[in-house]
């Protein structure tokens, strides 16, 4: 099965990214065939300058590599090495009513928050409609706040399916399992756009302080306190070994524990946790010939794929030489 998904550039990975998405990227390589890229050309829509934009695509593969791609068995490429992309989005925009494109979160809320909205955060629907329908994708792992985009995929590849015939294949969302949705520092949702991330490859001194940030009531070290309704143990779940998780929610309920205590301990587990992780990425980042040779033979795999695609569309609504004659 083709299994494919994307990831915007535009800072580094937290988390909450891991647990929402890249740790189920990594399981979904195996027995599929599986299609990761950077969106760097979505990413055009918020990074405005060059050389950031540049460092992180270099930033999201390496982390992506470290934490366990494996560029044997999935392909991890980068979304403007397959140019064939901007001109598929340009055949589905024909075809794509303006109305669908309005009712989207993302433009809407920049509109009603009375910013200047660019046509292409307008027509980013359809620039990912073309991502994945270029690669005749069968799956298509993304959070819950991308199903509208899916959605929209699925109804623009039928109208250019019912006007021209059947060229693409449907493709079908699999949202990510969100029982792990990763609480920030503040309690809200770990976000770049709130800033109270924990970033993946933060400096374990980093870590530490910012664990040391978490957000938590004033019950005093020996009142109890309630586990389920802790952001800072909602974290610590996420990391802790069994026997220490359940000593630390016995010492919650009974009282005896200070939440200082609980953040040095998440602080350590973090850091163990990404410890290989960190010294996988410290090596790709050493060889940056290596980190470009996976790019370059994953954008050839892409393009071969892409080229089939795009050719099947072209033919079908008549632009470019036949290939029939
Ligand atoms: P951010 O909110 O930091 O901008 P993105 O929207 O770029 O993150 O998220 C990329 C992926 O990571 C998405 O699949 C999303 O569902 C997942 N993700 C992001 N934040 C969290 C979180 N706090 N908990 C679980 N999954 C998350
Ligand atoms: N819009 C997605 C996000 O912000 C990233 C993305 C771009 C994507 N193209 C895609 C995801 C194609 C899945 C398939 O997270």
């Amino acid at each position: 099965m083709r299994v494919l998904s994307g990831i915007q550039p535009s800072g580094a990975l937290h988390i909450g990214n891991y647990f929402g998405a890249i740790r189920q990227y990594v399981a979904l390589q195996e027995g599929n065939d599986a299609f990761y890229f950077v969106a760097d050309y979505h990413a055009l829509t918020s990074v405005r300058k060059a050389e950031t934009l540049r460092k992180y695509v270099f930033d999201v593969i390496v982390d992506l590599l470290a934490l366990g791609l494996d560029p044997d068995r999935a392909t991890l490429f980068v979304q403007s090495d397959v140019p064939e992309t901007t001109e598929l989005a340009w055949l589905l925009s024909t075809v794509t009513p303006m109305g669908w494109l309005e009712k989207c979160v993302s433009y809407k809320d920049k509109v009603q928050q009375g910013l200047p909205a660019e046509h292409g955060l307008f027509a980013y629907p359809v620039l990912q409609a073309a991502d994945i329908l270029l690669y005749d994708a069968d799956l298509v792992p993304v959070g819950q706040d991308q199903k509208q985009h899916l959605e929209i995929t699925r109804d623009i590849a039928e109208r250019f399916n019912n006007t021209y015939g059947e060229v693409f294949k449907l493709p079908k969302p699999y949202i990510l399992d969100q029982v792990a949705v990763v609480p920030g520092l503040d309690g809200r949702k770990m976000s770049k756009s709130y800033d109270n991330t924990i970033e993946i490859f933060d400096d374990p001194k980093t870590i530490t302080k910012k664990a040391k940030k978490i957000v938590t009531d004033s019950t005093p070290v020996e009142s109890p306190k309630n586990p389920d309704t802790c952001n800072l143990f909602q974290l610590f779940k996420l990391f802790a070994s069994a026997d220490d998780l359940a000593d630390v929610d016995r010492r919650y309920r009974s009282g005896g524990i200070g939440y200082g205590e609980v953040k040095v301990r998440l602080a350590d587990a973090i850091i163990a946790a990404f410890a290989p992780a960190r010294e996988r990425r410290a090596d790709w980042v050493a060889h940056p010939e290596r980190v470009e040779a996976v790019r370059v033979a994953a954008a050839l795999k892409a393009k071969t794929a892409a080229r089939t695609v795009l050719d099947r569309a072209r033919e079908a609504c008549g632009v470019g030489r036949s290939r029939t004659p």
